[in-house]
């Protein structure tokens, strides 16, 4: 088995017998990408706007235009993003291990993008466009500031959970069950703060899951977990994936 610098051994010995690994990730995956995190300061045309202030349906009501100027902004700057070594070391990781499970509260799909198959999006994804009004899936095609829903002509938003929503029932179902189900949950680039992606990592401890985090800047998540790794995850999850025995 390679040295790992980073990797405690006994992290190696809980990924190698793991009969179900579930893996949640959060902005700080897509960072060495170059998509900005949710709490870092935005940079250029929005660095005057606090993105927890645009992604929410209030917000999108008092000015969808604006609202929509954002999102194009963040699909094009997603739409130059490539995958990292972290994004592929997990797509790796699925095809090596018996069952991973994959939750991601990125809208970005850089996670499908790497090769990842099997991926909850928790939080939707970017590209997706839904009626405002009726909540269904519409295709957009015209570019106006503010498309309308071709069924009922109601504004359409992106197909993104917003502060403040429910997360959909098939992804919270599937991410609940495996959290309670798999033997080692890895937090990785998440400030855990925002629920209920937050609680997957105790639902995993509760049912007696071995529990890692991956993230330079330790979260409150750190002080229960097994293993807290204080590194990015484009260096960590290399090793880890390359920890494993042949
Ligand atoms: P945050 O922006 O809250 O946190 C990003 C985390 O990534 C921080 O803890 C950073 O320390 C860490 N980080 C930064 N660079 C990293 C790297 N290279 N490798 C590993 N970790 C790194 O993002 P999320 O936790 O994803 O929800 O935020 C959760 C949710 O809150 C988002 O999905 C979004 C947001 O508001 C909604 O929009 C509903």
């Amino acid at each position: 088995m390679p040295a790992s610098s980073l990797i405690p051994a006994g992290l190696v010995d809980a990924l190698r017998d793991a009969r179900h690994v579930c893996v949640l990730t959060g902005a700080g995956i897509s960072a060495e990408s170059g998509v900005p995190t949710f709490r870092d300061a935005q940079t250029g045309l929005w660095e005057q706007y606090d993105p927890q202030d645009l992604a929410t349906p209030d917000a999108f009501v008092r000015d969808p235009a604006l609202i929509w100027r954002w999102y194009r902004w963040r699909r094009e700057l997603v739409l130059r993003a490539e995958p990292n070594a972290g994004h592929l070391a997990l797509a790796r990781l699925e095809s090596r291990l018996q069952r991973l499970t994959l939750v991601t509260q990125n809208v970005d799909g850089l996670h499908q993008r790497a090769g990842s198959r099997q991926v909850i999006e928790f939080h939707g994804n970017i590209f997706a466009d839904r009626c405002f009004v009726e909540g269904c899936t519409v295709t957009v095609e015209s570019d106006a500031d503010v498309p309308t829903c071709p069924g009922c002509g109601g504004h359409v938003r992106p197909g993104v959970v917003w502060f403040g929503e429910t997360i959909p029932d098939t992804a919270l179902n599937a991410a609940f069950g495996a959290a309670a189900e798999c033997d080692l949950f890895l937090s990785i680039g998440t400030s855990s703060l925002v629920y209920p992606a937050a609680g997957l990592a105790e639902i995993a401890r509760d049912a007696a899951a071995i529990v890692a985090e991956i993230n330079p800047q330790p979260t409150d998540l750190a002080r229960s977990a097994d293993f807290a790794i204080a590194a990015k995850a484009g260096a960590a999850l290399p090793e880890l994936v390359d920890s494993l025995p042949d």
